[in-house]
């Protein structure tokens, strides 16, 4: 039995002493990605359920939730209707089309902050939750700090699973060891450790993917170039993109491309954080997720992977935080309720989290439940600086962050650093 099927028969067991056992009502298993199944009990119910986690990691957090649902409600099937590609770059388009067929599945995942707010809650696309927050007591044990990302005008619309981190830069501590290297913090230390690397005969010592990959490491340069406030700036109207500042991160972003595999665009973010276990790579910036990944694949932390935050933004946790929302005129609206109170609830967090690499977003987790690089990521979140994720919904709405994805586009063929910040320059004054 592989560890995950063990991890999963380990929870569906606690689930099932917490439910005081099987009551006959008939029994859920989860197979697989969209492999749910119900037996014994006559099928009353459904609720499909949206998300783009089919990947390394990403679907074994999901499963892990589904089990606790399908413990809870075993007379709702569990419909999975995920769709390949990380950080949703198809599944996006393919709910967009979705919800303007008037078609919605009746929850579907969605980030935190401008993305939420900025889309569907603009579009009237999702209902107000308030009252599930007053009756499962969500208000108190939820991070004041995310509140305000998932409300709009007194209404709070999405019940968040978790908080990732972006900032995190992946590192293959036997390579680092084997050429004397320490764990870089500056970005000069970076370069120079990425320079020694490749005097070493090492070809791409910065493993990338996908251009959605580029523009996650871009947000972390950005953070760790510019620094906290300057970076948070941008987002809010008070920063200047014309800046030398920007300017200066924007060549150091340059720079760090120079150290990335030619194949980048043909590889997922789980082919690129394979590199670095592989030994291929040295480093891979990359959020949390890459943790559910490497666990999954069986590698051990600290040994075949260890972890730092990424160059120049120590103390600070550039945070993304995944949640489910409840659609209008959802097609099951019980049964997505049912879904969303196992979201939200203790036993789903605790069940998802340490599978999928995030920490939980309510504060009340069972600490023994998670590893050591997940209980490092708690205690920062609670004392760090926060900073919000550009490529996963938290700073910028779609449209800004769209025009921002052209230009990153546009600069990973000319490499044109004069031209994206002119880019970068129109697209918030397009958009801000
Ligand atoms: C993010 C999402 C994470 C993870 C990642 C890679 O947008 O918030 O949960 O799935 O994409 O697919």
């Amino acid at each position: 039995m592989t560890k995950r099927l063990l991890a999963l028969s380990f929870v569906l067991l606690l689930v099932l002493s917490a439910c005081g056992g099987d009551d006959g009502a008939g029994t859920t298993t989860t197979a697989g990605p969209g492999e749910t199944t119900t037996t014994g009990a006559a099928m009353t119910d459904q609720v499909e359920v949206f998300s783009w986690w089919t990947g390394g990691g990403e679907a074994a957090g999901l499963d892990a939730m589904i089990v606790v649902f399908g413990g809870a409600y075993p007379e709702i099937d569990f419909v999975n209707s995920a769709v390949a590609g990380g950080a949703g770059t198809n599944a996006r388009a393919v709910l967009a089309t979705r919800l303007q067929a008037n078609e919605p599945p009746d929850s579907w995942q969605g980030h935190a902050g401008q993305e939420l707010i900025g889309t569907y809650v603009a579009a009237d696309q999702i209902e107000p939750l308030n009252f599930l927050y007053e009756e499962e007591g969500w208000l108190d044990v939820m991070p004041e700090t995310l509140i305000p990302l998932i409300s709009d005008g007194g209404n709070i619309y999405s019940v968040p699973v978790n908080i990732h981190r972006a900032n995190v830069l992946w590192t293959n501590p036997g390579i680092l060891a084997d050429n004397d290297i320490e764990v870089p913090t500056s970005m000069d230390d970076w370069f120079a450790a990425m320079d020694a690397l490749q005097a070493a005969g090492m070809e791409a010592p910065l493993a990338m993917g996908e251009q959605w990959t580029s523009m996650h490491l871009l947000e972390t340069v950005l953070l760790g170039s510019m620094g906290y406030e300057a970076y948070n700036a941008l987002w809010d109207g008070s920063g200047d993109w014309s800046s030398a500042a920007v300017t200066e991160a924007l060549n150091d972003f340059d720079k760090a491309l120079s150290y990335t595999n030619s194949d980048a665009s043909a590889l997922s973010w789980q082919d690129a954080a394979q590199l670095v276990v592989d030994g291929s790579a040295a480093f891979n910036v990359m959020g949390d997720w890459a943790e559910g990944f490497f666990r999954e694949i069986g590698m051990e932390p600290n040994t075949d992977y260890g972890w730092a935050a990424t160059p120049g933004t120590g103390g600070i946790f550039q945070f993304l935080s995944d949640s489910f929302v409840l659609a209008k005129n959802a097609p099951h609206r019980d049964a997505a309720l049912a879904w969303l109170k196992i979201a939200g609830s203790r036993e789903g967090q605790d069940a998802f989290n340490p599978v999928k690499g995030s920490i939980p977003a309510r504060n009340d987790a069972d600490r023994s439940l998670y590893g050591e690089y997940l209980l490092s990521a708690m205690d920062d979140w609670s004392s760090n600086d926060v900073a919000g994720s550009l490529t996963h919904g938290v700073v910028a709405n779609d449209s800004w962050k769209s025009e921002i994805d052209t230009a990153l586009g546009a600069f990973l063929a000319n490499r044109d650093v004069a031209a994206f910040q002119a880019a970068l320059v129109a697209a918030e004054a397009a958009n801000a």
